[in-house]
């Protein structure tokens, strides 16, 4: 396969219509000949060309006839990545962010419009168009799809063709969603990450598994209460969690007194703390059957995890594919809870911190620590491996990995969209940038533009 490579796209109103023409250099990069007819791909979207091929332009360069940019919604003067395939020659590649839309047009995006803004301009530095769309705005018909990309001048409507490579960052899962992620994956896209993964699927994929299985903890389905009471029974303590839910939403945690039978509960309603204690296992589900409402859960043994000031801790670590399509670490950090609290979460008040930094207050052993490190990491990677290997092909993943007071390690859950703010609270804006960069790099390997390492 060829080496990555950009052109500079001009407009020439002087060629006739259907026209590109580019230098003998890049013909012999691409391997086409003066006269070859062939078809020019902007993500989903084709026009028929005419190939001249000649000394009148230099290098990297492209001239394009008017009628032909115009049909693919491509700017003039732009850098686009080139490559040639069965279909034809393709620029790019095209890169659409699938998300949920706001009101706020300053940032149509809530909190991920900052990070979107930093995609786009990577992205086009690198010759991807890139935009952020909705679901609900892509004309089948017309192979393109209303959509925002990010200037100089902020947020700007534009329209733009079905992309090669979707990056689905929208929150929740719908029929009508998927419905959509079908029909464009139907017309050749690709996307990098699955719809859903939910906790108890993951959980039953690495149980299995035959070098995984050690970190995962005991878990069921909480089909009932007495479920729950027989793993109290044999753990003391469990959490209830949600099989799809983020953010620390709706988890409780239960603790079972020794020699009585009493329970103590503790969870998070409305930002809140709501802690109490209930007779009896009907008396805890009577208390919980409100808050939990339909939702699935499932029933996991707790974990003594580190603690920092007496607040539990937990590494994040995002794990990423790359221009090779290989997964590789591109950070981690640790998620130290809010006072009280029994969750980690930054979004439920939970704060950042160096790995390095909290290990070293926990542990003496300069091996020991260094032990762990190299040991999540393994975790992270194989993790991510062997649940891809079990469901879709995926591209980015942030894990959660425990570490209780003995220094063993825990798998907590796989999260299909994580966040990367946590990089800038610990001060690592490099390792920020690379978690922006790397899905645009594995974008350019989906779409087949390259597959240098
Ligand atoms: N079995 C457990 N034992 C101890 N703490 C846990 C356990 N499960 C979850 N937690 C804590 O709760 C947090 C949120 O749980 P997690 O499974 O990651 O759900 P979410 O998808 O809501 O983030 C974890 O990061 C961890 O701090
Ligand atoms: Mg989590």
């Amino acid at each position: 396969m060829q080496k990555f490579c950009t052109v500079i796209a001009h407009r020439n109103p002087r060629l006739s219509r259907g026209t590109l023409h580019m230098s003998t250099e890049m013909g012999e990069v691409l391997g086409l000949a003066d006269g070859d007819k062939i078809s020019l791909f902007a993500g989903r979207l084709s026009t028929p060309l005419k190939l001249s091929i000649g000394s009148q332009i230099l290098g990297r360069n492209i001239d394009i006839s008017p009628d032909v940019l115009k049909q693919l919604n491509l700017s003039a003067s732009s850098k686009y990545g080139i490559c040639i395939n069965d279909e034809g020659i393709h620029l790019g590649p095209v890169v659409g962010i699938m998300a949920d839309i706001s009101s706020d047009s300053n940032r149509p995006y809530g909190g991920q419009s900052f990070f979107f803004s930093q995609l786009i301009k990577i992205g086009m530095a690198m010759g991807q168009i890139c935009f952020v769309f909705s679901t609900n705005s892509v004309n089948f018909s017309r192979k393109i799809i209303n959509g925002y990309t990010f200037g100089k001048d902020g947020w700007k409507k534009g329209v733009f063709p079905i992309p090669d490579v979707v990056y689905p960052r929208e929150a929740g899962y719908s029929m009508p969603k998927l419905r959509i992620r079908r029909k464009m994956q139907s017309l050749g896209c690709i996307f990098i990450n699955p719809p859903l993964m939910g906790k108890w699927e993951t959980h039953k994929i690495l149980s299995q598994h035959p070098t995984l299985s050690s970190y995962i903890p005991d878990t069921n389905l909480a089909t009932s209460f007495h479920q729950v009471d027989r793993m109290l029974k044999r753990y003391g303590a469990v959490y209830l969690k949600p099989i799809n839910s983020s953010r620390g939403r709706n988890i409780i945690r239960v603790l079972k007194r020794k020699k009585a039978n009493l329970y103590d509960y503790q969870y998070q309603a409305n930002s809140q703390p709501r802690i109490g204690t209930s007779n009896g296992i009907y008396g805890l589900h009577h208390r919980l059957e409100r808050f939990m409402e339909k939702r699935g859960y499932i029933v996991q043994q707790r974990i003594n995890l580190l603690r920092v000031d007496g607040n539990i801790v937990d590494v994040r670590i995002l794990v990423q594919k790359d221009h090779a399509g290989q997964w590789l670490i591109t950070g981690k950090a640790c998620r130290i809870g809010r006072r009280g609290s029994i969750t980690s979460n930054i979004c439920s008040g939970g704060s950042a911190s160096k790995v390095e930094k909290v290990l070293g207050r926990s542990f003496s052993d300069p091996i020991q620590i260094e032990r762990i490190l190299t040991e999540m990491d393994n975790l992270a990677i194989e993790s991510a491996q062997a649940l891809e290997a079990d469901t879709s092909s995926m591209g980015e993943l942030g894990i959660d990995i425990g570490i209780d007071n003995t220094g063993k390690l825990w798998f907590i859950e796989a999260n299909l969209r994580p966040a990367r703010q946590i990089f800038t609270l610990i001060g690592e804006s490099a390792t920020r940038i690379r978690s922006v960069q790397r899905p645009l790099l594995y974008a350019r390997y989906l779409a087949g533009f390259s597959q240098e390492r």
